[in-house]
C-alpha cells in the first residue's frame, strides 16, 4: 500500500483508480476492502467506486460516497452532469471525481449538488485532513452533515478547524414533525407510519414518538403481537415513563426498533393505560417540556423525529405540539371537514403563546395535507379544489403540494397478518413494503420530499 500519491504516475484511468483510489485515498479515508465495491452496475449506470461509510458501523443510517475516475486528459466539468445523476439515484450523500491532476469532492443533498472541495492532483498529500475531515470513515459516522466548503480549495488548518467548530455549534440537525388534527380518523397515524418509512429508506435516521393513548401507531408498527396481557411488554417502559420521570428513562432506554420497514426505524411507543395517566402527568409542570428536554440526548441520534398525536384537544396534543418544530394537518377535505381547522388554529394560538413563555419559537405549519382523499372523479374535479382553497383563504393555513388517497392498497398493508399455528399474527408493513410500484407508496415518497424540501432534513 502506498502513503504517498505521485500524480505523475497516474497515465490513464485505470491508473488514476488504482494508484489514486485504491491504493492512496480509500486506505487513508480508513475505508477498508468491505466497506467498497469496485466497477459495480446499478440500474443502468456504471460505478467506478461505491463506499458504504457508514451502514457497517452503525446501521441507523447509510451515507454513501461514490468515487468515480476519469482519464487524466479529460476535463472533469463534462462529466459533473452525469455523476451528480449517480448520486442523485442512489442517494448517496458525497462523492468524489478525480483525473488525477483535480480532485472534487461533492456533497448532495435534496437532489443538489455542491462543490465542497476542489485541490490540484498534487496537493492531495498535503490537504488529505481535508478530504478527510470531508469524506473519511469516522468523520462521517461521528457528524451528520459536514458544513458546505465551496471554493475552500486553499483553507488552511486553521480555518478548517474554525469552520468544523461553527458546524458543530450550529448544528442542531434534528428536525421534529408533529402531526396533528384534533378531528378523528383523518389519516395521522397512517401518515406518521408511512412517511416514516419513505424517510427512512431516503437514509434519514427515524424516530417515531406515539403519544396517542389509542396506541394505534404502536400497534401498527408491530410492536404488540399478542393481545393477550402476558405478553404486554410495553406497559412497563413506555412513554408515560419517559413524561413521568427526570433522571431515568431517557428515550434511548424506551425506544424500540420497528421492522414495519426495511431499513428498520425506532419507536418511542405508547400503551393504552396513557389514558389514565392524563390527571397525575397533568399536575407535574415539567411534563410538559419533559420530551425536548429528553430529546436533547438523542440529537446526534436522529435526523426526524415524527410525533403521532391523539384526535383531541388533551394534555397529550399539547406535549407533542411543545416539542415540536414542524406541524402538518391531515385533513379528508370531505365537506365541513375545514370547519375543525379552526380549532386547530385556536389551539395553535395557545400553545405558541406558551412556547414565547419558554422561550421557544412558534410551531411552523408545513400545511394542511389532503389526507384519505376520495378518489372518485366528481370529487377531485370540483369538491376537492374547493375545499384546498378555503384552507388557503379562510384559515390561512399553507396547503401541501402532496396529496394522499384513499386507497385499499394503504390499509391492507397495516392491516397485514401472518399465520402462525392457529393464531393470526399481526404483520403490519409500510405501503412502501407492501407494494412499492403501487400509487399509494408514490404518494407517500413525494410527501417525504416535500418534507425533506420544506425543512431542509
Ligand atoms: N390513504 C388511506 N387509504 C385507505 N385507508 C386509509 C388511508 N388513510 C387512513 N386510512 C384508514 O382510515 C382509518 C383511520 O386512519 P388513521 O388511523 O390513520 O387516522 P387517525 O387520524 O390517526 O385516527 P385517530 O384520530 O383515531 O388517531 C384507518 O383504518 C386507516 O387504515
Ligand atoms: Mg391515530
Amino acid at each position: 500500500m502506498s502513503l504517498f500519491f505521485n500524480p505523475e504516475k497516474c497515465r490513464n484511468e485505470t491508473e488514476v483508480e488504482s494508484k489514486l483510489i485504491v491504493h492512496y485515498l480509500l486506505p487513508k479515508l480508513g475505508y477498508p476492502p468491505d466497506t467498497w465495491h469496485q466497477e459495480i452496475t446499478f440500474s443502468r449506470m456504471r460505478l467506478d467506486f461505491l463506499v458504504v461509510a457508514s451502514e457497517i458501523v452503525n446501521r441507523k443510517s447509510t451515507v454513501m460516497l461514490v468515487l468515480e475516475a476519469k482519464h487524466p486528459r479529460q476535463k472533469l466539468d463534462k462529466h459533473v452532469r452525469k455523476f451528480k445523476r449517480y448520486l442523485t439515484s442512489l442517494n448517496a450523500r458525497y462523492g468524489l471525481l478525480t483525473n488525477g491532476k483535480i480532485v472534487q469532492v461533492y456533497q448532495q443533498i435534496n437532489n443538489e449538488l455542491s462543490l465542497i472541495l476542489q485541490i490540484q492532483g498534487h496537493e492531495v498529500e498535503e490537504k488529505i485532513q481535508e478530504i478527510k475531515f470531508l469524506i473519511g470513515r469516522d468523520e462521517l459516522n461521528s457528524t451528520k452533515t459536514v458544513p458546505s466548503l465551496l471554493g475552500s480549495g486553499s483553507l488552511s488548518k486553521k480555518s478548517l478547524s474554525e469552520k468544523y467548530q461553527s458546524f458543530h455549534q450550529e448544528a442542531k440537525h434534528m428536525k421534529v414533525i408533529a402531526i396533528y388534527h384534533n378531528k378523528g380518523g383523518v389519516g395521522k397515524t397512517t401518515t406518521v407510519i408511512n412517511l416514516a418509512a419513505a424517510l427512512r429508506k431516503k437514509g434519514k435516521r427515524v424516530l417515531v414518538i406515539d403519544l396517542d393513548s389509542q396506541a394505534n401507531t404502536t400497534y401498527a408498527l408491530g410492536l404488540v403481537k399478542f393481545h393477550d396481557e402476558a405478553f404486554d411488554s410495553i406497559k412497563d417502559k413506555y412513554v408515560y415513563h419517559v413524561l413521568k420521570e427526570k433522571n431515568k428513562f431517557f428515550i434511548s432506554d424506551v425506544v424500540r426498533e420497528s421492522s414495519f420497514s426495511k431499513p428498520e426505524f425506532d419507536v418511542l411507543p405508547c400503551h393504552i393505560d396513557l389514558m389514565h395517566h392524563e390527571k397525575e402527568l397533568a399536575e407535574i409542570d415539567a411534563t410538559r417540556t419533559r420530551i425536548p428536554t429528553k430529546l436533547v440526548e438523542v440529537e446526534d441520534k436522529y435526523d426526524v423525529v415524527l410525533i403521532d398525536t391523539p384526535p383531541s384537544l388533551n394534555l397529550y396534543a399539547k406535549v407533542a405540539l411543545i416539542a415540536t418544530d414542524y406541524l402538518i394537518i391531515p385533513s379528508d377535505l370531505k365537506p365541513f371537514a375545514n370547519e375543525g381547522l379552526l380549532n386547530v388554529k385556536n389551539f395553535l394560538t395557545e400553545i405558541n403563546e406558551f412556547r414565547g413563555v419558554i422561550g421557544k419559537t412558534p410551531i411552523k405549519v408545513l400545511g394542511v395535507l389532503p389526507s384519505k382523499i376520495l378518489t372518485h372523479d366528481k370529487f377531485v374535479k370540483y369538491v376537492l379544489p374547493k375545499m384546498e382553497q378555503i384552507v388557503v383563504e379562510r384559515y390561512e393555513f399553507p396547503l401541501m403540494k402532496s396529496r394522499i388517497f384513499e386507497r385499499r392498497d394503504v390499509s391492507a398493508a397495516i392491516e397485514r397478518t401472518i399465520e402462525v399455528g392457529e393464531l393470526d399474527i399481526p404483520d403490519p408493513r409500510s405501503i412502501l413494503d407492501h407494494k412499492p410500484d403501487s400509487q399509494s407508496a408514490e404518494e407517500f415518497e413525494n410527501l417525504a420530499k416535500e418534507v425533506i424540501d420544506l425543512t431542509d432534513l
